[in-house]
Order: C-alpha cells, then sequence, then structure tokens
C-alpha cells in the first residue's frame, strides 16, 4: 500500500476551502493507501497565537478529521508537536535548505509582506513541511493548490539530501483536487479563502451555525449582472460561489446555471446556503458528540504512539546520513 501524508495547521477553524481543497480528499484516499494525517501545531506558531486559542483548535481540529470522516482504524491521526521526530528532521532539512529559495515562497512573501516582525520560523516553514512528508517516506501528498510550491521544494530538498548523504527518502508526487483546489474568499474573490483572514465575512468555517451561513453567502461579493454563470475571468466572485456549489450538491455547473436561469442571486445564494447548511450539519452533530467524548484522546495517543516509531525510525537514518551523534542501529 502506498503512504500518503498531509497535515492542516491548527490556525482557526477549518474553512470550507481546507474542506474542500484537502479534507474532503482525505476521506475518499484512506480506503486506498495507508494514510497520516497530522494537525501541524508548529507550523502554527510560525505567526502569533492566542495559547489558549491554539489548544482549544487543536482539539477542535482532532474532532473535525473524525467528523468529516477521517476512520482512526484506517488513518493515523496525530499532533506534530507530540511527535518531537518533525522537529528533529525540521532542523536537519533546515540544513540542507538556502535561504534564497525559503524567501521566494509566495506563502513566506504573502504572510511576511508590512510586516515589522516576521519569525524566523515563517522563513523555515517549508523544511519543516519537507520534514512532515520525507519522515513517513510518502508516495503522496494531497493538498490544495496554495501548497504546491512547498511540495515542489520538498522534492528538491529530498532529491538534495538523497544525492549529498545517502538515499534513503522517497519522493513524494503532489495531489491536487482537479476541482475545488482553491476556494476563494467570499469578500474577495481573487484571494483564496483563509482560516485566519481577519475579515470573518471572507470565509465559511466547518463550525458556523446555519443563520451565520445565510449571513455571509448573502454577502459574498458577486457583480451587478444578475446572471448565474460560470465565467472565471469576468464574474469571479459567482464563479467561486458555483463552483462550491457544483462540488458540494454534486451537481454539474451547467445544471445549476439551468436551474437558477432568469433568476437574480438571491435565489442563488439562498440554494447555495441550504447545499452548504446540509453539508455542514451532520458533521456539527458528530463534531459536538467527539468533542465530548474520551474517544478523541484515546485516536490521538494511539496515532502518536504509531507515528513516533516510524518518523524516529527516519530520524535515525537521517542522523546516520549526516553524521550526527554515534551510530544508531
Ligand atoms: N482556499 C483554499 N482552497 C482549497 N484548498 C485550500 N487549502 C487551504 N486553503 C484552501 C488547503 O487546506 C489544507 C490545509 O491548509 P493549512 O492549514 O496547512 O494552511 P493554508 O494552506 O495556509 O490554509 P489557510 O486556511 O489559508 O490557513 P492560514 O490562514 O493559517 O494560512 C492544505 O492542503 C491547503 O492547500
Amino acid at each position: 500500500m502506498k503512504t500518503i501524508f498531509s497535515g492542516i495547521q491548527p490556525s482557526g477553524t477549518i474553512t470550507l476551502g481546507n474542506y474542500i481543497g484537502a479534507m474532503k480528499q482525505f476521506v475518499e484516499l484512506q480506503n486506498e493507501y495507508n494514510c497520516y494525517f497530522c494537525i501541524v501545531d508548529q507550523h502554527a506558531i510560525t505567526v502569533p497565537q492566542d495559547r489558549l486559542e491554539l489548544r482549544k483548535n487543536i482539539r477542535s481540529l482532532a474532532a473535525l478529521y473524525l467528523a468529516v470522516g477521517i476512520d482512526p482504524e484506517k488513518s493515523t491521526l496525530f499532533i506534530q508537536s507530540e511527535v518531537p521526530a518533525h522537529a528533529q528532521a525540521g532542523w536537519m532539512m533546515q540544513c540542507v535548505s538556502y535561504i534564497g529559495e525559503l524567501e521566494r515562497m509566495t506563502q513566506f512573501k504573502d504572510k511576511s509582506e508590512g510586516k515589522d516582525a516576521v519569525s524566523a520560523g515563517l522563513l523555515t516553514y517549508p523544511p519543516l513541511m519537507a520534514a512532515d512528508i520525507l519522515l513517513y517516506s510518502t508516495d503522496l501528498v494531497p493538498v490544495g493548490e496554495d501548497q504546491k510550491q512547498h511540495l515542489e521544494l520538498t522534492r528538491d530538498l529530498a532529491e538534495r539530501f538523497n544525492k549529498k548523504y545517502n538515499d534513503i527518502f522517497t519522493i513524494p508526487d503532489v495531489r491536487i483536487a482537479k476541482v475545488g483546489a482553491r476556494v476563494m474568499s467570499l469578500q474577495d474573490p481573487l484571494k483564496k479563502m483563509s482560516k485566519s483572514d481577519p475579515n470573518k465575512k471572507s470565509f465559511i468555517s466547518l463550525l458556523d451555525d446555519p443563520k451565520q451561513i445565510e449571513k455571509k453567502i448573502k454577502s459574498a461579493v458577486t457583480d451587478s449582472e444578475g446572471i448565474v454563470k460560470y465565467d472565471k475571468e469576468n464574474k469571479p466572485g459567482v464563479s467561486n460561489l458555483l463552483s462550491i456549489y457544483s462540488i458540494l450538491s454534486g451537481k454539474s455547473v451547467a445544471n445549476i446555471e439551468k436551474d437558477y436561469e432568469g433568476k437574480g442571486y438571491g435565489d442563488f445564494k439562498a440554494g447555495l446556503a441550504e447545499v452548504v447548511i446540509n453539508t455542514i450539519k451532520p458533521i456539527q452533530d458528530k463534531y459536538y458528540e467527539l468533542m465530548e467524548s474520551q474517544e478523541l484522546d484515546d485516536v490521538l495517543d494511539h496515532g502518536a504512539d504509531k507515528a513516533r516509531k516510524v518518523a524516529n525510525k527516519m530520524v535515525g537514518k537521517m542522523e546516520n546520513a549526516m553524521g550526527l551523534g554515534r551510530k544508531r542501529k
């Protein structure tokens, strides 16, 4: 069985973007692959976090992974900071990375732009991400389009390490969803939807209640044409809503366009809100049940134990390859 690794930062509550671009795929893939799903809390602290909020988000993300359908019998679910091998391997990967290539990363440029103080961790996020992936001899990484550049760098770093030290890493392939790989902000359809966006109206979180969802969709930016038609270039707002509608309802964009022919954006948005609420409601029911149960901690304990065993072995190989410490068996 081939191996999959993917992580999500507990930097807020999962948005429809994270769900469509990443999580939804995970659920389908766990039947065919040996999957590791990680709550990458060490990545989250590359930008300032409130400690209590972070703790809450970590637990909440774990519950959401299970609530959307990640099955702990099939997949390994764990928290990054509970597997110290990630930080150890992250340091070694930093030492094979060049500052220039890290400074060229779009996410670093976006997140550091206009900031007075930028953490060194924000710059060295990609080598830690490479370590996350390479520790498990990952074959495939399912991510949204925004992470493609980091994945390309992961491949470069793995190849560089293999060539320079020892051929120990599997070179991972990236898997981007065919549709919904880039869900856009509801307030600025030229910008991707992000869970840490300070404008809460820009995203729908998986824990928003029906009233909030209706309100956010109602205020989503569209255009003055009043025609429900997919045209990414000229109608980015409507096209984004149509994509979300299509992915969540399973209806084709053409059929949705037909359903709303001659009707305005009001009806279309009300229909979309219903589709979103119907998708999210069962996830939320399961989520609140899990948050009250012991099951969540048991799953995370078991996941961390399992991940530690695999990751420690790879750290040993990396240290041997680089000549660190004393030879490990
Ligand atoms: N808008 C999006 N559309 C499709 N996929 C997306 N992803 C993120 N935003 C979208 C995918 O979700 C997974 C988890 O992302 P992450 O938490 O590791 O970090 P991110 O990509 O930086 O996501 P956010 O929501 O924008 O987080 P913040 O606000 O903290 O930076 C990844 O597979 C990502 O591609």
